[in-house]
């Protein structure tokens, strides 16, 4: 199999595989990064529980559904990987690099608002992420600007996996709530990030802010009766 050339994008053979310096793998997807290229390869992988004929539609929807709602938040103003190629019979999308650092490793109150900005944008487009936990952040380091202050360092999601379109209030609460269930468990000064995160968030969703608010409340009251 000969690579293809896709515009300026590398796009790499099989028998390529070898020059990946990273690799990463989860439940559903294995992800590589060819540093060389500045290009990820997130391949869904075979679950050989699920029939077949079944495995074979989840992974090819789930590859068209992540490639599809990572350009449409781009296209909303959320900075998101550029998407070079999806190829839904191998269940693989090709994505630019983002080179930075999880938000987990290095979220401040700053980063906080930010994300809440950018949650804002997403759910003001009925953009649901669906897993907005902060491994899916990456905090970028720009060549350009300068590198020593946080407002100069962008903002990335990725992992659209589990996205979806919803404009509900449960759907917009769920995925903030997921998002300061992770920060709890994970920071310390998780109440600062927290309020942070809902200035960001108040400023570019005005409208629903008050309403999804209040649902976070109950989805969370909700949570520790069950817990009981
Ligand atoms: N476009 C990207 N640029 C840089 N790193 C990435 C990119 N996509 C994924 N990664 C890295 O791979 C990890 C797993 O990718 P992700 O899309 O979150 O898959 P999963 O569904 O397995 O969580 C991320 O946490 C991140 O460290
Ligand atoms: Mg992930």
């Amino acid at each position: 199999m000969n690579s293809q050339a896709h515009g300026s994008v590398h796009v790499r053979s099989t028998n390529e595989r070898f020059k990946f310096q990273s690799q990463f793998q989860c439940a559903e997807a294995i992800v590589e990064i060819d540093d060389e290229h500045d290009l990820v390869y997130k391949r869904r992988i075979e679950k050989r529980y699920r029939v077949k004929e079944i495995d074979e539609r989840i992974r090819k929807e789930r590859t068209k559904n992540e490639a599809k709602l990572i350009s449409e938040a781009r296209r909303s103003g959320v900075p998101t990987p550029i998407i070079f190629d999806v190829n839904e019979y191998e269940h693989e999308i090709v994505m630019e690099k983002i080179e930075g650092t999880i938000a987990r490793d290095i979220i401040d109150a700053d980063i906080s608002e930010r994300i809440g900005e950018f949650v804002g944008v997403l759910h003001k487009n009925n953009i649901i992420h669906g897993d907005l936990i902060t491994s899916n952040i990456i905090v970028g380091t720009d060549k350009n600007k300068n590198k020593n202050k946080n407002k100069n360092k962008s903002i990335y999601f990725i992992d659209f996996g589990l996205a979806f379109i919803d404009s509900s209030t449960e759907a917009r609460g769920v995925d903030i709530h997921v998002f300061f269930q992770i920060l709890k468990s994970t920071h310390e000064s998780h109440e600062q990030l927290k309020e942070s995160f809902i200035t960001g968030y108040k400023r570019t969703f005005p409208g629903a802010a008050a309403q999804v608010l209040k649902r976070i409340d109950e989805i969370d009251r909700r949570g520790r009766y069950v817990e009981r």
